[in-house]
Formats: C-alpha cells, sequence, structure tokens
C-alpha cells in the first residue's frame, strides 16, 4: 500500500545526481570508491566535526559537497566490518535509506574498508531500504511537507557483482514483500479490515500458488469449534477459518503447520477494555498477518517445503448475543472451557484452531503466532516475542532465527504448577489463570489443545506493534514473526 522503491544494483561508478550513501567503517575508514567520491576530504572533515565514528547505523549528511554532481552525500556506519552478518547488513540498508531522507533518487555504495559485501550481504542491505522504506500512508490526502505525493524512489546499489546480488535480492524481495503485506494488514483499521475483508486479502495470494480455503461458520459449527464461535458471536462480522497451503516440497513430506490469531478487532467482549489505547486492538490480528505474510513470502520465493498457514479470524465485541462471563462452551477438541473474562479470548480462538490444524495435517511441528497477552509486555517489552514450546529442538531453531533476523525471542517456562492454576470447578478449564505469570497461563491453555506435536507459542503482542522505530520499521504494525519463520523454513525444512 505504501509506495514501494524501485531498487537496481549496478558496478560501482560515481553517480551524476541524487544522493549518494557511502559507508564507513568503525573510526570513519571509507572504501577507496568512496573516498573518491569525497575528493576535497569534506566527509572526512564531517566526520571530525560531528564526532562521526562509523559505528553501525550510525549517519552523517553532507548538502552539496564540493565539486560533486550529486546533490548530497551521506555516510553511514558499519561498526566493525568484521562482525557483519545479515542482520547487521539489513540494519545498514535501512538506515541508507533513512539517511537519504526519501530523496527521488538514491544511490548507496555498498563497499565496505576491509569487507567486500558478498551478493547476499548486498541483498540483506536491500531488504532493509524496503523495510525501512514502508510507511503507512495511505489515508494521508497531503504529504507532511504539503506537496503532491511523488513517485517511488528509485534506489540503485552500486556493487561489486550486481548480477548476482540482483539474484540474491529475487528472494529478499519475496520476503520483503510478505512483511510489507503483514504490516499493511496490521495497520488497516478495523472499520476496513473485518473477517470477511481480511480473508478477501488471503485469497489473494492464490495469484503466487498458494491454495486458500475459507471456512464459514456453518462449516466450523459443523466441526464443533464451540471455543472460536463463543468469541465470535457478539460481533455482526462472521467468523472465518483461513487454510494457506503451499506445496513445495516433496509429497510424502508432513507439512509444517503455523497458526495465527486473528482477532480483527478487541473491545474484550462483555468484559470490557477501558477506553484508553484500546484503538490499538485493531491490531490484535497481528498474529495472523504473520501467517499471511510468511505464506506471500515462501511462494512469492517458492519455498522447497510443505506449508500450512492456519488464520482464526473473529471480532471480539460486547452485543445482545455476545458470550458471558461463566458460560461455559465446548471446543472442537470436545474439552470443555468456562469462560471466566471475554476478553481472554485469543486462547479460545487458538484453542480451535490449533486442535483443528493438528488433527487435519499431523504436521511436523506447530507454531502459533498471537497478540496474547499484556502481561507479556510487562516481562519482555517490546525487545523480545514470548516463546514456549514443549520441545527444546524446535525452541533452539527459533531461537537462533530470533538472533539471525533480529526478530528476537526468549524463552519462557512451561509446567505442570502453571497448568493447574486454569483448571475450573465447572469445566475442564478456565481461560483465565488469575493475575500471576498470565502470558505462561495463557500458554499452558494453548498446550492443552496440542497432544504431543512439537508446538510452539509465540507471545508477540509487545513485537506486532507499537515498537519503537528502527533502522526496519519506521511504521506502527511491523510484521514480526515474517522474516524469523521465513528463516526458520529455509535453515532446517527445504530440500
Ligand atoms: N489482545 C489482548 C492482549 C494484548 C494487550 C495485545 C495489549 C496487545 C496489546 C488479549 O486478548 C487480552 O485482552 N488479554 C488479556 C487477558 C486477561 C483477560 C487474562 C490481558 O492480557 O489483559
Ligand atoms: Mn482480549
Ligand atoms: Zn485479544
Amino acid at each position: 500500500m505504501s509506495v514501494r522503491p524501485s531498487i537496481a544494483f549496478a558496478r560501482i561508478a560515481t553517480p551524476k545526481k541524487g544522493t549518494v550513501v557511502v559507508l564507513a567503517a568503525e573510526g570513519g575508514a571509507l572504501a577507496g570508491p568512496a573516498a573518491a567520491l569525497d575528493a576535497g576530504g569534506q566527509l572526512a572533515r564531517a566526520f571530525s566535526v560531528a564526532d562521526f565514528s562509523g559505528k553501525l547505523a550510525a549517519s552523517l549528511e553532507l548538502l552539496a559537497p564540493h565539486g560533486a554532481a550529486f546533490d548530497r552525500l551521506a555516510a553511514v556506519g558499519v561498526g566493525k566490518p568484521d562482525a557483519l552478518d545479515a542482520r547487521a547488513w539489513s540494519r545498514i540498508g535501512g538506515a541508507a535509506f533513512a539517511a537519504a531522507r526519501k530523496a527521488q533518487e538514491i544511490a548507496i555504495l555498498a563497499d565496505v574498508e576491509g569487507a567486500q559485501p558478498s551478493p547476499a550481504d548486498v541483498a540483506a542491505l536491500a531488504l532493509g531500504v524496503c523495510l525501512n522504506a514502508y510507511a503507512f500512508d495511505k489515508y494521508k490526502t497531503k504529504k507532511d511537507n504539503g506537496k503532491a505525493a511523488a513517485g517511488p524512489a528509485r534506489v540503485t546499489i552500486l556493487c561489486a557483482n550486481p548480477a548476482a546480488a540482483k539474484r540474491a535480492f529475487a528472494t529478499a524481495q519475496a520476503v520483503a514483500d510478505g512483511v510489507v503485506l503483514a504490516r499493511d494488514l496490521v495497520n488497516e483499521p478495523a472499520n476496513v479490515l473485518g473477517t470477511l475483508e481480511f480473508a478477501a486479502k488471503a485469497r489473494e495470494l492464490e495469484a503466487l500458488g498458494v491454495k486458500v480455503e475459507i471456512l464459514t461458520e456453518k462449516e466450523m459449527r459443523k466441526l464443533r469449534m464451540g471455543a472460536l464461535l463463543g468469541v465470535a458471536q457478539g460481533s455482526i462480522r462472521p467468523p472465518r477459518l483461513l487454510v494457506m497451503r503451499w506445496d513445495g516440497g516433496k509429497a510424502k513430506d508432513r507439512p509444517v503447520v503455523f497458526v495465527g490469531k486473528g482477532v480483527v478487532f478487541d473491545t474484550g467482549g462483555i468484559s470490557i477494555k477501558p477506553a484508553g489505547g484500546m484503538e490499538d486492538m485493531k491490531g490484535d490480528m497481528g498474529g495472523a498477518a504473520a501467517v499471511t505474510g510468511l505464506m506471500h513470502a515462501l511462494a512469492a520465493r517458492k519455498a522447497k517445503a510443505n506449508v500450512v498457514g492456519i488464520v482464526g479470524l473473529v471480532e471480539n465485541m460486547p452485543d445482545g448475543n455476545a458470550q458471558r462471563p461463566g458460560d461455559i462452551v465446548t471446543s472442537m477438541s470436545g474439552q470443555t472451557i468456562e469462560v471466566i473474562n471475554t476478553d481472554a479470548e485469543g486462547r479460545l480462538v487458538l484453542a480451535d484452531a490449533l486442535w483443528y490444524a493438528n488433527e487435519r495435517f499431523a504436521p511436523r511441528f506447530m507454531v502459533n503466532l498471537a497478540t496474547l497477552t499484556g502481561a507479556i509486555m510487562v516481562a519482555l517489552g517490546a525487545e523480545h516475542a514470548g516463546l514456549f514450546s514443549n520441545d527444546d529442538e524446535l525452541a533452539e531453531r527459533l531461537l537462533a532465527a530470533g538472533r539471525e533476523t533480529g526478530e528476537k525471542l526468549w524463552r519462557m517456562p512451561l509446567g505442570p504448577e502453571y497448568d493447574k492454576m486454569i483448571d475450573s470447578k465447572n469445566a475442564d478449564m478456565k481461560n483465565t489463570g488469575g493475575r500471576y505469570a498470565g502470558s505462561i497461563t495463557a500458554a499452558q491453555f494453548l498446550q492443552r489443545f496440542v497432544k504431543d506435536t512439537p508446538w510452539a507459542h509465540l507471545d508477540i503482542a509487545g513485537t506486532a506493534m507499537g515498537s519503537p522505530s528502527s533502522e526496519i520499521n519506521q511504521s506502527w504494525g511491523s510484521g514480526f514473526g515474517v522474516r524469523l519463520l521465513d528463516r526458520l523454513v529455509s535453515d532446517h525444512y527445504e530440500g
């Protein structure tokens, strides 16, 4: 929805116009071609005036550099050249685009003194450019500076092997587009993006070869999804269950399954939330958005894996027909749930979605993503998503993918003592566990619906939206989970 920058790769040369960004190593060293652009030594002087030391993602800008045909010369720090991994290269790309300040014509000189970037590094840099360039501005009828919207920025990345970089970027572009889709879904307000509109967006993935099924209320009733349907019954918008399948692997391979919480708006229901900040609950489908964005990324890059994405779509509203505290619902699993608080609705949706996923697909593993609890924000803030798992190998793989992509996870405990906290006097379980350990009791609840299948739950309430802006993301919705899970799949489940 925001204008995607056009990205090209070319051999290292001296740009004749626009904004040029060069990369400086720690201490301010420039590689030869970058130093040549600063023939008069103005940039080097600016480094010392501004105390610019080339720290990773720091930047500095020089206007109308003397003797140059281009208008602006910016420098972005890369830190220690030998410490550069894919995550750092993406941050550098994001910082470079930011340093160019939305110029129309941008050249980034991807060359570092002492560390020539590989084609994969250049692609990671380009990914950072795409992610930094994203803005959710479709409802702004005027640009902030009063000008009419300009066209997309043209970014040329100057590097040693442009053909190879371009090939590597095809994959990165698929992932970037998946992240952008997830961000758009999270940022879109709930009056525009209801359950049906979300399902329609998912349907568009068919163009990439994803098989999309959309289960209706009637079909879910037949499957006895009483937990999910109980949440939905207070809204005039009907629930949907999305099943998205990408069969890129061998026919005999059991699929891996990702499940997302898709509450298009969470008022809390009859246990209604306070007014302050309730607008953020348009993002309570962040898990569903990540799963949908991930399916886009995997299909667009033709991942060699069989992957299923499942999303439970509901709206949690108070209404004459809404479910009440004290209601007891029967989930698809047959287990009964006493609804103590109608605001603990995400776990009710996931209970049926996880059970369905497990029964139908017998997956190698399941990972669910959900903006599930405020308590995870108290524990981890916006820096890490909470990871809960019944399987150490899966947990380790997720933690590693988190470190590699910068979408970081922190493992939290599960255990029978916590599980007891959701036992109910009147039913098999209740949907809240009391004051303490709110994120853990929520995870224990989900675990009752996964049997022995390797499973992980990512509580992304603190990371899916409202995170501080960074080189990688300037918008409210982050698309958290798309890069993480794309990496998990590419590291372990392809080929
Ligand atoms: N969607 C919320 C959790 C949330 C809060 C996400 C803030 C993002 C930002 C979830 O449905 C919820 O309301 N959880 C309750 C659970 C409680 C009633 C046991 C919470 O965390 O307060
Ligand atoms: Mn809620
Ligand atoms: Zn919720």
